[in-house]
């Protein structure tokens, strides 16, 4: 809307493409690292806008005046908006929002001293679903694409001393060109649904690190400018200058396992740039058929999660996360694989405490469009910035780059690619993706598997494929020659619905699939590892017979969080000494 011609906009379909040409990415993430910055959560405005209305009309320049000095008719007034909470989804907020899936303006105004000579001022968001458009005191400052990882956003040059007005445009439109694309089996949640944080930091900063240990010796490298950090961990006796930001330090320390999650706390500093952290030490990798963690065999048992709460949608918090992971325990389990998307990174840090371990993935999930340098990008950027937040946790030892992808060449060298990204970016973690069976050989064998550590295989003998003999003559008919993961089995069952006769979506025929896959599996020895699909119900509009109404219902409790299923027992007397 220009003041020469006030109609322009209704004329511009490419409004959209200055909003769109640069997106936040890995390479500019701040990792937080117990940093102390403002918190921008609680009460925002929120504008609909299926029309995308406010990036044609530039919304995000209106002035703050109240309605009786409006000189000419405007469509939007932030302030004005419906006031919701940050972090949410807003499809849980009022019944009219809960299938809507399209783009909002989210408002917050906040007072600030302004900026200071010495000072970045670095905007971080836990999470966006799917893309967001960040506009400071009516300036673009930039944007980000993906629903489920971290971005930071320099704002220095447009924060203000005094009243601040910061807008948020939001949208979750499924499209076919993006990660996911737009056929998926969870609900398709939209807004900002992880925190919002506004940090102050010396202009030579840490942008973030990475410590680990690996065959007797502790490696560190900051990000920070080529500068030089000081690096200590007191109960090893590591106190060092990290020259330009690397070092190698010889340690023993005591290693990070499920049995004993040994955390060390470290202090990287540079400058009153002071990031804290507690880090676990451990060695994951393979051998032959087998998983090693610190040397030693282990098989993977647990469960399969989606983030998803009757009353909070995606958002998560510390107790929800800490009776997941009572649940994986008391289930006899030690593995939670976060589908499909990345999780709130509170996750790994209480599976760090726990001693949990985990697989971490990005939602390459199905018909993704392979062939879109577009969508790869994209995808490439999902995985680093997943890389870049939880490299830091021991917990996680499996980073996942996609979900039950058709066999095909451009699938092949996308997902290889992005294997190679996640080894180059992080070679101290392993690789998978849930793999398919090759239909034809009817055998555990698929392309991709070459450029992974741990082949992960989705099935449902005893499901969707009813005759779970089929399971036992797979497993005889496949050489996988590397550890595989059942990365997903299961079968839905409605709580309370108790039936003697093996009915499907019964408690009973859940049970018995279960006791069934256990037993096909044990005894093979190149399978190191079972993920039940899954913990909990969730949503899902995909699912919609009687027994379910827009619920996934393979959950072996109840989306309750609280009602087991017979299921949940079953499985946990059956795997007991697997
Ligand atoms: C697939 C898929 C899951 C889905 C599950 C199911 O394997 O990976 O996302 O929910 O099957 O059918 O329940």
């Amino acid at each position: 809307m220009t003041a020469d011609d006030p109609f322009a906009h209704l004329h511009d379909e490419d409004y959209a493409n200055a909003f769109s040409r640069v997106w936040a990415g890995a390479d500019t993430l701040l990792d937080p690292a117990g940093r102390s910055g403002a918190s921008l959560d609680g009460l925002w405005t929120m504008t609909l806008d299926p029309f995308d209305e406010g990036l044609r009309q530039r919304w995000f320049e209106l002035d703050d005046a109240p309605p009786e000095r409006w000189t000419v008719p405007r469509d939007c007034d932030p302030a004005g908006g419906v006031r919701v909470p940050v972090p949410s989804c807003w499809n849980l907020l009022t019944p009219e929002w809960k299938h809507y899936e399209g783009a909002v303006w989210y408002a917050r105004d906040f007072d600030h001293a302004g900026p200071r000579q010495d000072r970045r001022f670095i905007l971080h968001f836990g999470a966006a679903n799917y893309a967001a458009r960040v506009f400071l005191n009516g300036r673009f400052i930039g944007a980000h694409r993906g629903g489920s990882t971290p971005f930071s956003l320099d704002a220095t040059n447009t924060l203000r001393g005094g009243a601040n007005r910061l807008m948020v445009h939001v949208e979750n439109r499924r499209r076919d060109d993006r990660i996911p694309m737009s056929h998926f089996d969870w609900f398709n949640y939209g807004g900002l649904h992880r925190g919002v944080t506004l940090f102050a930091l010396p202009d030579r900063h840490i942008r973030r690190f990475r410590i680990a240990w690996r065959d007797g010796a502790i490696r560190a490298a900051a990000d920070c400018g080529g500068a030089s950090p000081r690096l200590r961990i007191p109960a090893l006796g590591i106190d060092a200058v990290l020259d330009g930001g690397r070092g190698e330090f010889p340690a023993a320390p005591e290693l990070w396992s499920p049995d004993r999650p040994a955390l060390y706390g470290i202090e990287l500093s540079l400058g009153d740039d002071v990031c804290r952290e507690r880090i676990g030490f451990r060695d994951i990798r393979v051998d032959g058929t087998r998983i090693l963690l610190n040397g030693v065999p282990i098989r993977l048992k647990g469960a399969c999660v989606h983030e998803d709460d009757v009353a909070k949608g995606r958002c998560s918090d510390e107790t929800d996360i800490a009776r997941r992971i009572a649940h994986i325990k008391e289930l006899g389990g030690n593995f939670l694989r976060l589908s499909h998307y990345p999780h709130d990174p509170r996750v790994a840090r209480m599976a760090d405490e726990a001693g949990i371990l985990l697989w971490a993935e990005i939602p390459v999930y199905w018909a993704i469009d392979f062939d879109n340098p577009e969508t790869y990008a994209d995808a490439e950027n999902q995985l680093r910035e997943l890389i870049a937040r939880d490299a830091n946790r021991a917990s996680v030892v499996l980073w996942g780059v996609g979900n039950e992808n058709a066999d095909t060449d451009a699938r092949l060298s996308f997902m290889s690619r992005l294997a190679a990204t996640a080894k180059r970016d992080d070679p101290t973690r392993l690789v998978s993706a849930a793999c398919l069976v090759n239909r034809r050989e009817f055998r555990i064998e698929d392309r991709l598997a070459a450029a992974l550590d741990v082949i992960g295989l989705n099935e449902y003998f005893g499901w969707y494929e009813p005759d779970i003999r089929d399971l036992g003559r797979l497993l005889a008919n496949s050489t996988p020659g590397k550890p595989v993961i059942v990365s997903e089995t299961g079968a839905d069952a409605v709580a309370g619905l108790r039936a003697n006769d093996g009915r499907l979506f019964s408690e009973d025929k859940q049970a018995a699939f279960y006791i069934d896959q256990i037993a096909a599996l044990r005894g093979c020895d190149y399978i190191q590892g079972l993920a039940a699909w899954l913990l909990y119900d969730f949503r899902s509009e995909r699912r919609q017979t009687r027994f379910q109404r827009g619920w996934n219902r393979k959950g072996l409790i109840a989306e309750d969080k609280a009602t087991k299923k017979l299921a949940f027992g079953a499985l946990r007397d059956a795997w007991r000494d697997w």
